[in-house]
């Protein structure tokens, strides 16, 4: 019987369903049943804190070393009801400009004997595992995000959990926006793409949705307000993206730097807006930001079954050599596009299509172009 030792590793921020996914790759990788037919022992090595544990650890002892755990069916059982990740996770870049550590990761791998690896992660992890990749290490990806940018998959891992929480904690607010008549502004997370404010706005009906695609003006959104007021409406529910600006602005920064893929850390435009809109329009305004809540809580239902699907299916693609991949859900159907496509893109809100430019909101047609 050949033997086969592969890895695997979570990078980037965490989010629910990395732990269903981690689960699903080993379940199938180490399937006694599965081994027959394919004539190979799978050995799973989980790699810890990302691309960090194949630098940190020793190759000679790695059997000893806390960058390395072995994994089998009976460790992973219950991994899959937990958010997070089991393996833990790092933003360290390999390939970083100021520290370019990547032969040695390199070297590790070949020392080790790994003969593939499973990488989980968004862009930045995915556009390293792609220079790995071209470099001539066996490696399929599987997307992870909650802010669902990553281009060649309708689907990444986080994002209905993510979702979730969107609604849930809008509708705790709704009690207290309406006892005290007031307006709420709650940011979400997304930083390039829109969708967790557009599909989180439209699950829990928010009235004005605010996307970074969509640069907003002022005015409109204070012009929406007084007409709700005229309406009646006691009190409204605003959903804005971190990454979203007004014309003429700049996005909003809660520190200054970048983490070692280059990004600025988000965060503050829900206050910005709240402010502008209590001095306007004389409604008191209150800001939430729901941060890292949104990465974090067990996996919802679909987090399970995407994070099995996708597991199951990079395992496929290690057992048939096709590496350089990573796995997708494309029309209904999971299947598989080359790294090298998803580096450099972003899967966006097209806000002609999929955005009501002048409700700020969701589309009222859906079959038809027409707002
Ligand atoms: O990349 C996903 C994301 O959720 C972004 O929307 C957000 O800006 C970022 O993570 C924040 O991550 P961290 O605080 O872990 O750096």
């Amino acid at each position: 019987m050949k033997k086969s030792r592969i890895g695997v590793l979570t990078g980037g921020g965490d989010c629910a369903g990395l732990n269903p996914a981690l689960k699903w790759v080993v379940k199938t990788a180490t399937d006694e049943r599965l081994v027959k037919e394919r004539s190979t022992h799978y050995e799973v090595l989980g790699i810890r804190d990302g691309w960090e544990g194949l630098f940190n650890v020793n190759p000679s002892r790695w059997q000893t070393d806390p960058s390395i755990t072995l994994l089998d069916s009976d460790i992973v059982r219950t991994w899959d009801r937990y958010g997070g990740t089991m393996l833990g996770t790092s933003r360290f870049s390999p390939f970083d400009p100021k520290n370019d550590v990547s032969k040695k990761v390199i070297s590790n791998i070949k020392k080790i004997g790994l003969e593939a690896i499973i990488v989980i992660g968004g862009d930045g992890t995915l556009a390293t595992a792609e220079r790995f990749s071209t470099q001539g290490i066996p490696i399929v990806g599987i997307p992870k995000t909650i802010d669902k940018d990553l281009p060649e998959t309708d689907y990444t891992l986080g994002f209905e959990t993510a979702l979730n929480v969107i609604v849930e904690e809008v509708d705790r607010l709704r009690t207290t926006a309406g006892s005290h008549q007031r307006i709420f502004i709650v940011e979400t997370m997304g930083r390039n793409a829109g969708w967790l404010a557009l599909e989180g706005g439209e699950a829990c009906g928010a009235y004005i949705i605010l996307i970074p695609e969509w640069d907003f003006s002022f005015d409109r959104v204070n012009k929406l307000i007084r007409e709700g007021k005229k309406a009646g409406n006691r009190y409204e529910i605003i959903i804005v993206a971190e990454g979203a600006k007004p014309i003429g602005g700049r996005q909003i920064v809660k520190r200054e730097g970048m983490d070692s893929f280059g990004r600025k850390a988000l965060g503050g435009i829900g206050e910005v807006v709240a402010r502008e809109i209590e001095e306007s329009t004389g409604v008191e305004t209150r800001s939430v930001e729901l941060s890292h809540l949104q990465r974090g809580g067990a996996p919802c239902a679909y987090d399970r079954r995407m994070g099995r699907y996708f597991g199951i299916a990079a395992v496929d693609l290690i057992v048939n050599e096709h590496y350089g991949n990573m796995v997708c859900f494309k029309n209904g159907k999971i299947a598989c596009v080359p790294l090298a496509n998803i580096c450099n893109k972003l899967n966006l809100v097209d806000p002609k299509t999929q955005y009501d430019t002048d409700r700020y909101n969701g589309r009222r047609t859906i079959l038809y172009s027409g707002k």
